[in-house]
């Protein structure tokens, strides 16, 4: 818990009362994005976690449900900490947590990051800053664990840095840590050494840290340490047998492809290690498993395939600590037909596969899939993609107190199951979505329609769901947004007066990008005036649902109408906030730098209009859902309100400065709310105000992080009076609700906190490096990573779908959006 500052204290008695908000999520379901790891606690049964690298860690529950536990560290100065590089857990103490925290090593995040450490299972935190950046959304993420705690000696902790920063140690739980001057190995590989934003061309580093737990102790510490690097031309596993004192290149490793993963099994004494030709999460065209006897000092090839049946490279290793010799292996990324999953029984000597060619194109799958817990996940990706398995698998665990519990992650989801060891019976199991809580999507548009849906949620990396009502919140949706799918939707509106109808806009050209409904988001159907050049953006419907206006991303503000192609609307600047004035058909609002802007002939022609006193830059725009004319405007100064369609303006108040989204839902009696991010009495975060932004409450709480506040998407319920939702990037969307009264404890209007301001971060959020998506391709499409030699079977080509002759293809980098850049 942070100090206050005497000036902080001093406003302390002028500052509101926190409005009680306890915020949960909207329940997606299904997780939504990328699980670098799990790990599961050595000694204590149904101890685990799971790591995200956008979203933070989630603690397992008994009921197969996960738990948020890194909601408090994330709040708009720390954002960055929701990026998780790695994950450990202490051998001796099953409520010890540690985590290396931090989003990327480049420009992209402000912070260095931090090694966070919890005595209680993650409900507190205490966190020691680096010296330097952790890169938990940086290639090679799914490798490791980079943090390791000594077995024998819970004060000894490990961490292997990224950018040539080598090994650090700390000798007092993680309180310090001090740089490890004998390992001199750098993991100084980089994916793309010539580009010049950071991302790609950092030393990926230290990889992993793994303690031999059947080795003696030295002065208390344990012996026997495998470090990996990110190294393929040469030695990438190390060893020291002094507890750090001396290290060497394990010798005859095979010092070719990088190591990912490397699990201990003390009762074979053995390490077993996954490779690719890649450090992942989205590559991988070659690979290998091997084995390494640590008594014999001998590596045995144990590679499941080879020949033309070797395409992709090595992650999840998942080892059955009650059965000595069983292991799981999986591909990283096999983009075609699908991943493929081993299991053998004799360390390796035999394998078997999860699925096999019988005669092309049907497979016996030796499995069978249940979504009961995210129905969404077989409409919109088992029923519409052959990839069943999932990909970007670069972790997969077997639960060390039962061999029929295992868990393993995709770009997509948590999948798993607790029936494992049918695979040797039956050689069939059921592979269940077990991401029940991981609430990990970037969304990007957020509506609330009165009388109509209650949430209509945009979002990164997959197409959106529609939430009918307030009740349905609780419930992972059985579709997302089909009919099309977009790869992701970066906004959605409805119409205000015909509030059935909406649209939806997504970010991959190529295909048509504007999608209608006529019932309320239920069901879709691609909008026939969208061409398929252009995408990405925000929309905004004219209140009888004739106009759409769209704020593309590359293409300026386009208008259509009555279902005609967009043309442009050359009176607005490109990239213009924009907004439909929710009972007026005819007119549309646009804000861009200091200009606000009015349409009165839908959306043809737009001038400037009322002015915003002191104002630099338009952040939003939000119409009163129900009051022709009534308009609000968040900028860097603060909110304003317009009553006469924007001819004129007066700011709210000046309790709140530069301000990001805002939004209006309903209060109480017929009363709206006024929902803000900015600056105000309480730092700078989430405010509500029930008294048309005379006084704002801090509704976020001190316990709720929503990330940086400027990729936030908020929205009021129109339906449910108090209610909010907040759409984060990579925790999902979170909602709460409460009362703000009126006129109520909101504050001063003349005092600001000493804070400092957040500094622009907005290129995190917008900065992609290579979107290469196509989504929709017809069955005879390849992809830029499909496997270059043909898989086993009869199969003469890898471009037609599965059995499946409408599945479409979802191709790879699909997952490539903003949300992990
Ligand atoms: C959060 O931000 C504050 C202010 O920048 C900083 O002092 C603190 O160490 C940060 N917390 C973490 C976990 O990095
Ligand atoms: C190491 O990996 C890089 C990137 O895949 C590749 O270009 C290079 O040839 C590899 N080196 C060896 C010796 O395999
Ligand atoms: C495995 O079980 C599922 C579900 O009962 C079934 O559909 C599938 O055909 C089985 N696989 C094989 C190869 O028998
Ligand atoms: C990025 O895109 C270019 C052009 O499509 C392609 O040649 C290149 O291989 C891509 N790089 C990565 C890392 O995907």
């Amino acid at each position: 818990m942070r100090l206050f500052t005497a000036t902080e204290l001093l406003l302390a008695a002028a500052a509101p009362i926190q409005a009680a908000y306890t915020w949960q999520n909207v329940k997606i379901g299904g997780g939504g994005g990328f699980v670098p790891s799990f790990v599961f606690h050595p000694k204590t049964k149904g101890v685990a976690y799971a790591r995200t690298d956008i979203g933070g860690l989630y603690r397992l529950n008994s009921d197969d449900s996960w738990t948020a536990v890194t909601d408090s560290i994330a709040d708009n100065a720390n954002w960055s900490k929701w990026g998780v590089d790695a994950l450990a857990l202490d051998p001796q103490d099953d409520a010890k947590v540690y985590a290396a925290v931090g989003s990327y090593t480049n420009s992209w995040d402000p912070n260095n990051g931090a090694i966070i450490r919890s005595s209680d299972k993650g409900a507190t935190w205490s966190s020691t800053a680096l010296s330097f950046k952790v890169g938990g959304n940086m290639p090679g993420r799914g490798m490791g664990e980079r943090l390791a705690v000594d077995p024998a000696n819970s004060k000894i902790l490990y961490f292997g840095a990224r950018s040539g920063n080598g090994l650090w140690k700390s000798t007092d739980s993680g309180a310090t840590f001090a740089k490890v001057s004998s390992f001199t190995a750098k993991g100084s590989y980089a994916p793309d050494p010539s580009d010049t934003n950071g991302y790609n061309n950092d030393p990926q580093g230290v990889a992993f840290v793994t303690f031999d737990s059947t080795s003696s102790t030295t002065g208390g510490a344990t012996s026997r340490i495998f470090v990996g690097t990110a190294d393929n031309a040469t030695s990438s596993v190390w060893v020291t047998e002094d507890a750090g004192t001396t290290w060497k290149a394990v010798s005859g490793q095979p010092g070719t492809y990088f190591p990912h993963k490397a699990v201990l099994q003390p009762t074979e004494k053995a390490l077993y290690l996954t490779y690719s030709d890649g450090t992942g999460p989205y590559d991988g065209t070659l690979g290998a498993v091997y084995r390494y006897d640590i008594t014999a000092g001998t590596w045995k090839d144990i590679t499941p395939v080879s020949g033309g049946d070797l395409y992709y490279g090595f992650g999840g290793l998942g080892v059955d600590m009650q059965k000595p010799g069983t292991i799981v292996v999986a591909s990283l990324n096999s983009w075609w037909p699908d991943a493929q999953l081993f299991r053998s029984t004799d360390s390796g000597a035999t394998w078997s596969r999860l699925w096999e060619w019988t005669s092309y194109p049907n497979m016996n799958l030796y499995y069978s899939q249940s979504t009961t817990k995210a129905p969404w996940v077989k409409a919109g990706f088992l029923d519409a993609d052959t990839k069943d398995l999932g990909w970007m698998i670069e972790s997969l665990v077997i639960d060390p107190f039962d061999s029929d519990h295992w868990l393993y992650s995709t770009g997509l989801t948590v999948f798993g199951g607790h029936d494992l060891t049918k695979w040797d019976t039956t050689h069939n199991i059921t592979i269940e979505v077990l991401a029940d809580g991981i609430e990990e999507f970037a969304v990007l548009g957020l509506a609330s329609a009165p009388g109509g849906s209650e949430l209509l949620a945009a979002v990164g990396d997959d197409s959106g769901f529609t939430f009918a009502s307030s009740s349905a919140l609780k419930t992972s949706p059985q579709k997302p947004w089909m009919d099309p799918i977009f790869s992701s939707s970066t906004s959605v509106d409805y119409a205000g007066a015909s509030v059935k109808n909406v649209v939806r806009v997504g970010n991959t050209a190529g295909t048509q990008q504007v999608a209608v409904s006529g019932d309320g988001g239920a069901s879709w159907y691609a909008y026939s005036g969208a061409g398929t050049t252009m995408s990405g953006g925000t929309v905004a419907y004219s209140a009888g649902a004739d106009t759409i206006l769209w704020s593309t991303s590359a293409n300026g503000v386009q208008r259509s109408q009555y279902s005609g192609s967009f043309s442009s609307v050359s009176s607005l600047p490109a990239t213009a906030v924009i907004a439909a004035d929710k009972q007026n058909n005819a007119v549309f609002y646009g804000g861009y730098s200091s200009t606000f802007y009015v349409s009165k002939d839908t959306g043809s022609t737009f001038s400037a209009a009322g002015v915003l006193s002191g104002a630099t830059s338009i952040r939003a725009i939000a119409a009163h859902p129900k009051t022709a004319g009534e308009v609000w405007v968040s900028t860097d100064v603060g909110i304003f309100r317009s009553t006469d369609s924007g001819t004129s303006f007066k700011k709210a108040s000046t309790a709140l400065t530069n301000t990001y989204q805002v939004a209006l839902g309903l209060g109480s009696g017929s009363t709206w709310n006024v929902y803000a991010f900015g600056t105000g009495i309480s730092g700078t975060r989430l405010y509500g105000s029930g008294d048309t932004g005379a006084t704002w409450t801090d509704i976020q709480g001190a316990s709720q992080g929503f990330g940086a506040i400027d990729s936030c998407k908020l929205a009021g319920s129109s339906n449910t009076a108090g209610q909010v939702f907040v759409g984060t990037n990579g925790r999902g969307v979170l909602y709460a609700s409460g009362s703000l009264g009126s006129g109520g404890n909101g504050g001063s209007t003349t005092t600001t906190t000493s804070r400092t301001t957040l500094s622009t971060t907005t290129t995190r959020a917008t900065t992609t490096t290579n979107v290469t998506t196509s989504t929709t391709t017809s069955k005879t499409s390849t992809t830029s990573s499909a496997p270059t030699s043909t898989p086993t079977g009869t199969v003469p080509h890898y471009g037609v779908s599965k059995a499946y002759p409408n599945k479409i293809q979802i191709l790879p980098f699909q997952t490539l959006s903003l949300k992990h850049l």
